[in-house]
């Protein structure tokens, strides 16, 4: 039996004519390589044996010297699936129907561009991967879903940064998917929510003895993950010591579980995301330089919602409609006040907030129609959340560097900070994070 071979496997569209900026952006998006063409088209794509292959015939605005070259083109690669695009002008009309008649789809100006996507991913027979869970069609987003298909089989870091709930988690599942390891396991670990004493057995794993406790031999996610990829999510809040270990498995691929000397050899591929900005952490000593060197081979940032422009109305209408399937509820859309709203809403919160807000407004409309009131975007309301969001983060940050700085120490915690030792508690209880586990 053949199969695809995943790992080198692309899909190519060769195109006789030229698309349009939008149109190209459109199928870069779609994880297709695209070339434009004029003679021998395999010689100019560099095709190879398992490449997917469709020739698109744009015959729009093509004079009877143009439609000739076409069909010759054509009928030289009669072998590969073809779609032809026309806008019903021009003469020739005998050549025209030929080629319409080899190409077997038509597609007729003016289309949507996506449609022309879809087509081209019906014409080829083998299911291809795409990413339909990230969402939005904005210059930016398709930016990044043709930046995931160029990454996705690329074995190197990739360092995905972003404001929060911008889809760094959502983006790195993606590049997984997408890549020859998808068949083995993705494993996501969130840096800051582990206490730093846990880090090096949670991540590399431990011997049976390896410290009071550790009563059996622990396999690491590193290890589990073999084969796979491992998502270190808020990278910046590793510790110094397991960053050490980390870069080993970067550069040699090997890894020593907690209590033994004894090098292991991993196959994973790193994906790390980051909220903070690393080179400020490297200059406070806080992060190695030369692993970030490491994980910043490729970048990949997240444009935060305000960038995404019509994307917002989009994606509302996404979230609305995918909860209305699962849950029955008065909404079935949004009022006019309520579009013009999230339109001017600034979302510090990214796609997860307006995820959670339309949630919440489909819940609690009463109408069918969702109005600003439902969405909580008053005006007032909007700031509030905004700055709320803000300091909260700036709070967990302060304080999570405070104690790390003085090794846990509430008082010299709450000294540095200049506030109360209870207030030091009560930030900890409400970030959920134990000074203990931060010496
Ligand atoms: N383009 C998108 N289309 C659809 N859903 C999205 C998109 N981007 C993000 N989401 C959804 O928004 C939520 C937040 O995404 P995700 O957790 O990936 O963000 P993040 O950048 O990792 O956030 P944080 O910085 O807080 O960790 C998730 O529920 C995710 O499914
Ligand atoms: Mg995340």
């Amino acid at each position: 039996m053949t199969t695809v071979n995943a790992t080198t496997a692309q899909r190519c569209a060769i195109w006789f004519g030229l698309p349009t900026p939008r149109e190209q952006a459109l199928l870069a998006a779609g994880g297709w390589h695209l070339r434009i063409a004029g003679g021998d088209a395999r010689r100019q794509v560099g095709m190879r044996g398992e490449d997917v292959v469709v020739l698109v015939a744009d015959l729009r605005g093509a004079d009877a010297a143009r439609l000739a070259t076409l069909e010759a083109l054509l009928l030289e690669h009669a072998d590969l699936p073809s779609i032809a695009l026309v806008d019903g002008q021009g003469d020739d009309a005998p050549a025209r129907a030929r080629i319409h008649a080899h190409c077997g789809r038509v597609l007729h100006a003016p289309f949507d561009p996506e449609a022309l996507g879809t087509a081209l991913a019906d014409l080829v027979a083998r299911p291809l991967r795409d990413i339909d869970s990230i969402g939005g069609r904005s210059p930016a987003m398709l930016g990044v879903r043709a930046m995931l298909h160029r990454y996705a089989d690329v074995d190197l870091p990739v360092l995905i940064t972003g404001e929060s709930g911008t889809g760094k988690e959502l983006a790195a599942h993606a590049l997984h998917e997408l890549s020859r390891r998808r068949e083995r396991p993705f494993v996501a670990v969130n840096c800051g929510a582990i206490a730093p004493t846990l880090v090096q057995s949670e991540l590399f794993g431990h011997e049976r003895g390896a410290f009071t406790g550790a009563t059996v031999r622990r396999t690491g996610l590193f290890e589990s993950a073999d084969g796979g990829t491992v998502f270190l999510d808020e990278i910046g809040d590793l510790p110094l010591e397991a960053q050490t270990n980390l870069l080993r498995v970067l550069q040699e691929g090997t890894l020593e579980r907690v209590g033994s000397h004894r090098p292991v050899r991993v196959d994973v591929r790193v994906l790390a995301a980051t909220h903070v900005d690393l080179e400020a952490a490297i200059v406070q000593g806080r992060f190695r330089e030369d692993l970030y060197y490491r994980l910043d081979v490729l970048r990949l940032r997240l444009p935060p919602l305000r960038e995404r422009g019509d994307d917002v109305d989009l994606l509302a209408r996404q979230f609305l409609d995918d909860f209305r399937s699962r849950h029955p509820v008065q909404a079935r859309g949004f009022s006019a006040a309520a579009r013009q709203c999230l339109r001017a809403h600034a979302w510090p919160g990214n796609v997860r907030e307006l995820l959670n807000r339309v949630r919440r407004a489909a819940v609690v409309a009463e109408h069918a129609l969702i109005e600003p009131d439902d969405l909580q975007l008053g005006a007032s309301t909007a700031r509030v959340v905004a700055l709320d969001d803000h300091r909260d983060r700036t709070d967990r940050d302060a304080l999570l560097a405070a104690l790390h700085a003085t090794g846990g120490n509430v008082s010299a915690c709450a000294q540095r900070l200049r506030i109360s030792r209870m207030t030091v508690y009560r930030l900890c209880r409400k970030h959920g994070i134990a000074p203990d586990t931060c010496r």
